[in-house]
């Protein structure tokens, strides 16, 4: 089925040349990675879709990475997500209608104090256009720790959203740990907007399912039982892990670090499953195990991008018909481009 699939594809990709160009995530699946003419971080794969001279700009990966890669090509360009099913759920926990509300109580709390909303580039458009609009950015988990510190220099206080363990783990890199507030505004027991603003930093109650579920034990058995292994996590994953850790990073982190291995290391890979497998086989000369020792950590959102859906909206742009075009409402999108334009400047 796959040599028939790939036959499929390879003939529509042949048919289309220079129109078409194909991005992948580091999660994606083999079978989508192999197609890819660029795998790489959500960051790098915006900034592919921005070069690529291509009219379309077919996105393995989620939801907001393909909006990111809308709101950063050209308008003639057109980003097209093989499944409308791949949406983050950590982007899902920041809504822009629910920060909106959330805003207005936070600053009404803190009426002569600067707040600085900063979001991570895991979330959707409209989210990157409010912070833009409340003179805040996006960051990326490689440059999270900048993005503190122009928002310290602009103003008072950081609201971080959507990702608590990447909001933590930027503020113990800054030595800011004792100026942590962690908020859900709806939680009828959780600390009220007059409480949280009395700290520095502010975390929205967003995490990664699929990060949070590592666990500082992942480590400690590792080490027991490999203790000539080194452990490189993402910073989506909880404090604990990403202390007891050797190395963090963003995906291209954790590639570089394999790339850069000596022959005969051992490197356990605190990420996405996918991840960890592309790397087991592009680096045989390493030995890569997952951290988790089984398939448990894999992402369901990156996971709707299947070879089959690859396959029919190629198929489609043969026969002249666009399937899956991701589009940003453009005044939306002249404002997300602010928010990144303003990560681009840190
Ligand atoms: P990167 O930006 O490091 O590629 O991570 C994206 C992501 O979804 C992590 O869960
Ligand atoms: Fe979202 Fe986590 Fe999946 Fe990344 S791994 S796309 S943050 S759910």
């Amino acid at each position: 089925e796959e040599a028939e699939r790939t036959e499929r594809i390879e003939a529509a990709l042949a048919e289309l040349g220079d129109d078409v160009v194909i991005l992948g995530h580091n999660y994606q699946r083999r079978e989508i990675v192999e197609h890819a003419d660029f795998v790489g971080d959500s960051y790098q794969l915006s900034k592919e879709a921005a070069n690529a001279d291509a009219d379309y700009v077919i996105f393995g990966g989620v939801t907001f990475m393909a909006e990111s890669a809308d709101i950063i090509t050209d308008d003639s360009q057109s980003v097209i997500l093989p499944s409308m099913e791949a949406s983050c759920p950590m982007a899902g926990m920041a809504e822009a209608l629910q920060v909106d509300a959330a805003w207005a109580e936070i600053t009404g709390a803190a009426p002569d104090e600067e707040i600085i909303p900063i979001t991570y580039m895991n979330s959707y458009a409209d989210l990157k256009a409010f912070c833009a609009e409340q003179g805040g950015l996006v960051c990326t988990s490689s440059n999270a720790h900048k993005a503190f510190e122009y928002a310290f220099e602009k103003g008072d206080k950081v609201l971080f959203l959507p990702d608590k363990h990447l909001g933590e783990n930027t503020a113990y890199r800054l030595g800011m740990e004792d100026e942590i507030a962690e908020w859900d505004p709806w939680d009828p027991e959780g600390k009220a907007a007059s409480e949280v603003v009395a700290n520095d930093i502010v975390l929205w109650d967003g995490y990664c399912q699929v990060h949070e579920r590592f666990s500082e034990s992942h480590i400690e058995d590792l080490r027991e039982r490999r203790p000539d292994a080194n452990v490189v996590v993402h910073p989506e994953c909880r404090r604990e892990v990403v202390e007891a850790a050797d190395v963090v990073g963003s995906t291209s982190t954790i590639c570089e670090t394999v790339e850069n291995a000596e022959p005969g290391d051992t490197w356990a890979i605190g990420t996405e499953i996918h991840l960890a497998k592309h790397l087991d086989r592009w680096h045989p000369e390493v030995e890569v195990l997952p951290l988790c020792g089984d398939a448990c950590m894999d992402c369901n959102a990156m996971r709707q991008i299947d070879p089959n859906y690859l396959t029919w909206v190629l198929e489609e742009l043969v026969e002249g018909r666009e399937r899956n075009v991701i589009e940003v409402a453009p005044e939306e999108k002249e404002l997300a481009q602010v928010a990144l334009d303003r990560m681009l400047e840190i």
